[in-house]
Parts: structure tokens; sequence; C-alpha cells
């Protein structure tokens, strides 16, 4: 792969870079851990980026390629800020995280956040995009549509990306 990365980035410009990265790899691990790597260089003010993945039979979600400090690896159905969005099958930002009733903390520094969830082709929510930053109320409709519009793409790919052991 040959990816020539900017300095700065605006959201588009992260957007289109993302589109880039994900040309021509269907492997879903390294273009996740490729995304959360861009997702980690590209947004100012923030301290985590990454994927939780649904894990079957179980139902919880389960940390995937992320950026940042290590995290909770599994976070049930509904609880936390992940497993309650990924639950509604809606975006949902979190202005303060200590106002958050439930809310799980990874990382002590986080004070906002924002988790969208990825719908496969079926629309069943196979993923969640979770980004945290250490200032309240970073994340508002800017980084929403830009989350959403990268979960959309992902979305649509899913189904064509395989894992290690899987090919497709
Ligand atoms: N704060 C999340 C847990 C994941 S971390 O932020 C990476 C939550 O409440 O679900």
């Amino acid at each position: 792969m040959d990816v020539e990365l900017p300095s700065e980035a605006s959201l588009d410009e992260v957007f289109t870079l993302a589109q880039g990265l994900l040309t021509g790899e269907t492997n879903r691990i390294a273009n996740l851990a490729n995304l959360a790597a861009l997702l980690g260089q590209y947004l100012p003010r923030i301290n985590w980026a990454g994927f939780y993945l649904a894990e079957a039979g179980t139902g919880d979600w389960v940390l995937g390629p992320f950026w940042g400090k290590p995290a909770c690896t599994r976070i049930p159905s509904g609880q936390g800020v992940v497993g309650t969005a990924l639950a509604s099958g809606t975006s949902l930002i979190v202005p303060d995280v200590h106002e958050f009733p439930g809310h799980i903390a990874c990382d002590a520094a986080s004070r906002s956040e924002i988790v969208v969830p990825i719908r496969d082709p079926s629309q069943v929510v196979v993923a969640g995009i979770d980004v945290d930053s250490p200032w309240p109320d970073r994340f508002g409709p800017p980084e929403r549509a830009f989350l959403e519009a990268l979960a959309n793409r992902l979305g649509t790919l899913w189904s064509e990306w395989h894992g290690y052991d899987e090919r497709v």
C-alpha cells in the first residue's frame, strides 16, 4: 500500500482518506485497524478511537481495533455508552460522561464520547465506532455526520470482508 498522508485534514478529507485506505483490502481487522489509526491521527482533541464488534452467541460488544490506551474488552448489550447506543441502533453523543449513568470508564481521562452503530446490508448492527475525548462536549453534528457516513460505508462493505481464518 502506498498512502501519502497530509499533516492535517478536515473531516471531509479524512473521509476521503478513509475511502482510500479501504480500497483493495478485504480483511476486516486490517481495514478497521487502519481506520482506527486514521481517526487517532486526524481527529483533534480525542484520546481514544476504535471499534466494538458484535460477538455471536453472547451478544456482547467485544473490543476491536483501536487507537489509544488499552480498553475494556467486553461490554454487555445495553450497558455503558457503547452497549446503550448499539442496543438502540442509533448514534449517541454523551457531552459529559460523568453525567451518564452506567458509563464504563476505560480511560479516566475521557470526558465526552460518541458511539455510532455500523449496520450490515441486512440492517443488523454488527459493530460500533466509539470515540472519546478528554474535553467535555467535544462531539456535535459535524462529528456525528462524519462518523455516520463512515459507518454507512463500512456497513456496505462489511459482508464483503473476511477474517483471518475465513474466506468469502
Ligand atoms: N466508555 C464506554 C466504554 C468504552 S471506552 O470508552 C473505550 C462505555 O461507557 O460504553
